[in-house]
């Protein structure tokens, strides 16, 4: 049996959880067209779909929602937010907006021109449509190993450093807008990224004077990979590493829905380039609203101020980690393939290796998923070939290289007992792979079409 690392806190306030019958989910899902993300939360037992601003937030938090101040400019809040901030990223420029989205949505078109590319570790996918936005091309340039779900590496979400460089010198400089840095890499599976790879890309970047942005979403995440796997780390305090590996980019882009521990809000950090600050505040105003509330209540800027010294206590890292790393090993002592090591945020399930009759353009990642939520009422995502959208030019479907199904713990919302319940899910399943079938879209959405594209099973 694996260790779990306890939880440190106590529960004071309760969610009821709707039980529903495999009947019932067959029904739910015939409805939502076989989308999970169209299924209502109350039919959901476990809803392991997201992390993001599904977690719960501490009685603190809570206290300071109630502070908050409303006022339409210069809010308390605001000024408390500035300053943690300033003190966990030791960047100057501080701007709030609603979601890690939005912060893509100012940002990219300040630093991205038409017919450019950016280059990043791996592009989140809202990441990859703001880039797309801008006319500009993405590319994702992790290393190998990323692929290798079985063997241990501690940082799979690293950058090709030779990969970056050569790319760059192919295509010259001047059409590299900007190359991103995504801690934890969420679409390889959360891995975390080196400090001496953010240091290196960092390197690179200040060679051909391209700006470093990194996505932060899972900053905190990221720092306690370092502390925990990199030599000469380990007696760093979060805050300390942090603060080393934003001092080698340029600016952040924020979803403060992961780290941050709350359940809206999200952050631009400009390290010091005043100009560029100018401008992303000049966005913000038609945009998200006037720039010390930034699309968020006053009482949201509390709560982030806080949750972001929440989500960089060790204690509650190491339970965080700690409960992926639980429930990774339940399924790897079942033999059930998932991301190895797991990354800081969820598991993610081998699809590929899980349901290898299925191809990719059936999309074996979804077919998992739906199968977990009639299984036992567990609702996870497809990150594969589903979630690409098709190719703008060719109309083709593209092959995702990988094929998971995601299954993301929620902060300090679920408990051991939970994770066991998935683990057994998922065991049987493995148990009937062969049987499982693939899905074909019916009706699809040009950009980001996994939230609400139509599927179909298949005969
Ligand atoms: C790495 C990463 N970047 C950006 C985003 C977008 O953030 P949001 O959902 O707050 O718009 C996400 C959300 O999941 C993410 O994981």
């Amino acid at each position: 049996m694996p260790k779990y690392v306890p939880e440190p806190f106590k529960i004071k306030v309760v969610e009821p959880l709707k039980m529903t019958t495999r009947a019932e989910r067959e029904r739910y899902l015939r409805e939502a067209h076989y989308n999970l993300f169209s299924l209502r939360s109350d039919f959901v037992y476990i809803d392991m779909l997201s992390d993001s601003g599904s977690g719960a937030m501490s009685d603190s938090q809570w206290a300071g929602m109630m502070k908050g101040d409303e006022s339409y400019a210069g809010s308390r809040g605001y000024y408390r937010l500035v300053d943690a901030v300033r003190d966990i990223f030791g960047y100057r420029y501080v701007q709030p907006v609603h979601q890690g989205r939005a912060a893509e949505k100012i940002l990219y078109p300040c630093l991205l021109k038409e017919g450019q590319y950016s280059i990043a570790n791996m592009h989140f996918d809202t990441t990859r449509g703001h880039v797309a936005l801008c006319n500009a091309t993405p590319k994702d340039m992790v290393v190998p190993v990323a692929k290798d779900t079985e063997n241990y590496a501690p940082f799979k979400g690293n950058m090709d450093i030779p990969a970056l460089r050569a790319f760059i010198e192919s295509v010259g400089a001047e059409k590299v807008g900007v190359i991103i840095m995504t801690i934890t890499n969420n679409t390889a599976g959360g891995q975390p990224v080196s400090m001496q790879n953010i240091r290196e890309t960092a390197q690179v970047a200040r060679e051909y004077d391209i700006p470093l942005v990194i996505d932060a979403a899972r900053f905190a995440e990221n720092a306690y990979f370092i502390k925990t796997r990199e030599p000469g780390y380990a007696d760093k305090s979060i805050i300390e590493i942090t603060r080393e590996a934003f001092s080698y980019a340029t600016a952040f882009t924020m979803s403060a829905k992961k780290d941050g521990i709350v359940n809206i809000g999200g952050l631009i950090g400009i390290k010091d380039d005043e100009e560029l600050f100018t401008q992303v505040q000049g966005m913000t105003v038609p945009y998200e609203g006037f720039i010390t509330y930034g699309g968020l209540a006053g009482r949201d800027l509390e709560a982030l101020a806080i949750g972001l010294y929440e989500g960089i206590e060790l204690d509650y890292l190491r339970y965080r980690i700690g409960q992926v790393e639980y429930l990774g090993e339940l399924l790897r002592q079942a033999g059930v393939p998932i991301q190895y090591p797991v990354g800081g945020h969820a598991i993610f399930v081998d699809a590929k290796k899980m349901l290898p009759h299925i191809p990719y353009y059936h999309f074996p990642g979804q077919a998992l998923a739906i199968e977990l939520y009639l299984e036992a009422g567990i609702r996870g995502c497809d990150v594969g070939s589903f979630m690409l959208d098709l190719d703008p030019v060719t109309g083709e479907q593209p092959e995702s290289e990988m094929e998971f199904t995601r299954l993301c713990l929620p902060r300090r919302v679920y408990t051991q007992a939970h994770l066991d319940v998935v683990a057994e899910a998922l065991i049987n399943i493995q148990e009937r792979a062969e049987q499982i079938k693939g899905y074909e879209i019916v009706w699809q959405p040009q950009v980001l079409r996994h939230f609400t594209a139509k599927l179909r099973p298949l005969e």
